[in-house]
């Protein structure tokens, strides 16, 4: 057997903690699989108390990560601590640069410095594995840029956010306010320190950023992603999906079209029957859209210590084992700059829900500033609610329509406005199609 591979393990919360348990529980199974004792020297975290339970008196202490990353008894720099900046990376820096490999479950950092860390590990020769960054226990990096190596990748989309998909589920399910969803996710500890970036969307625009590059062999482009978040979807929009025949799940969605890459993060509208409506809770679903598989969906845990540990995992055993693919499955020199396609240029079908004023020639009027601009309605509902009179409120009119662009989209509904007969600004849903 070869000599050990050293690892240096810094950030210690629930993936850190969990990483530990699982090395120790399959210590014999992975030196067996990859011909080497994986052996965990040195350890960092803010709190040394916390890792009490795992007996830090085995592991080197380092309390400083960075001096950890240039330690030279370690082979492996394993970054759990998180963050775009900062410390997190500093150290991933100061490791690639002395020659290290990294393994690292951190998106926010990846979808910023990505490529400038790619760039790192190619100079040095050495190996940066991030299976972890993206929908946690599920082995979507690797299926990307290994399993599907054959493949041309039309679309890629999938729940990147378990947070979200936990609060749109229970609000389904238990009919509870959106406030009251995000209470109990935080207490169960699915959201992340700021909860404003699992329900503004951008955990899975990090997590989108990874996907598209290894999808379509681009350079990583976080900040031409169209990002909302589910913030303002209610009971109404919760309710009025399931009437007609929808679901309304958070969506990462990165497409090849005509007029370049899209990639959008939004609430979407998807089909009840397809198979992603059926993920419900905390786990995570990505589906691909590719020439040879046709279409190939995960699905499994996006967060959890275990689950993200075993991706941790899976990227040290690739490193035990010698194998070093290009990070973003192309030396970089081969990776292209992404076309953006603009969001105005996004076709597909709408949910709209109006609050209009119950005069006569609202609903006319509303269909004919459609028409104007070709948009094929699908269906229209307006109901009022029970015990209301006649005249006495504004009612809620729901639209869908057929495939359309978001450019007339935003036109129609400027001109429904200015028409005076709605009372609050419209909540527009894009639908998914299978
Ligand atoms: N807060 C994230 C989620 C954790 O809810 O999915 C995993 O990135």
């Amino acid at each position: 057997m070869s000599s050990p591979l050293r690892l240096g393990v810094a950030g210690l919360g629930t993936v850190g903690g969990a990483l530990l348990k699982l090395l120790d529980r399959q210590a014999a199974a992975l030196a067996a699989r990859t011909g080497r004792e994986i052996a965990v020297v040195a350890v960092s975290a803010q709190n040394r108390g916390k890792v009490r339970d795992l007996d830090p008196a085995r592991f080197d202490w380092a309390s400083d990560p960075v001096a950890l990353a240039a330690s030279p008894d370690i082979d492996v720099f394993v970054e759990l601590i998180g963050g775009a900046d900062g410390v997190a990376r500093a150290a991933v820096e100061t490791a690639l640069q002395e020659g290290k490999s990294v393994v690292t479950a951190n998106k926010a950092l990846l979808a910023k410095h990505g490529l400038h860390l790619a760039r790192l590990a190619e100079a040095k020769g050495v190996a940066l594995g991030f299976e972890a960054s993206v929908a946690g226990g599920i082995p979507i990096v690797k299926t990307l840029r290994d399993s599907l190596a054959g493949n041309r990748v039309s679309r890629v989309y999938g729940i990147l956010n378990g947070t979200c998909n936990y609060i749109l589920s229970r609000m389904e399910a238990e009919q509870l306010s959106f406030g009251q969803c995000l209470a109990e996710a935080q207490k169960l500890g699915y959201a992340e320190a700021d909860p404003s970036f699992d329900i503004g969307g951008y955990d899975t625009a990090h997590k989108l950023a990874i996907l598209t590059a290894l999808a379509f062999g681009t350079e990583i482009a976080a900040d031409a992603i169209a990002v909302e978040g589910i913030e303002h979807i209610t009971l109404a929009d919760i309710s009025a999906a399931a009437e007609l025949g929808y679901r309304i799940k958070l969506l990462g969605v990165a497409e090849r079209t005509a007029a370049g890459i899209e990639q959008r993060v939004h609430p979407t509208m998807v089909p009840r029957s397809s198979a992603i409506a059926q993920v419900m809770g905390v786990t995570n679903a990505v589906t691909i859209d590719a020439d040879a598989v046709q279409e190939l969906t995960l699905v499994g845990p996006g967060a959890g210590g275990a689950a993200t540990a075993s991706a941790v995992v899976a990227d040290i055993a690739d490193v035990a084992r010698g194998l070093k693919a290009p990070p973003f499955g192309l030396p970089l020199k081969s990776l292209a700059p992404l076309h953006r396609a603009p969001l105005q240029t996004h076709e597909g079908g709408y949910y709209i829900r109006l609050s209009v004023y119950d005069r006569s020639g609202a609903a006319a009027a509303i269909a004919a500033r459609m028409a104007e601009r070709a948009i094929s309605l699908e269906s229209i509902v307006q109901r009022r609610r029970p015990g209301e009179l006649k005249g006495a409120s504004a009612v809620p009119v729901v639209l869908i329509t057929h495939a359309t662009s978001e450019k007339l989209i935003g036109e129609a509904l400027k001109a429904v406005l200015a028409d005076g007969f709605i009372a609050e600004p419209p909540q527009v849903i894009r639908i998914e199609r299978e």
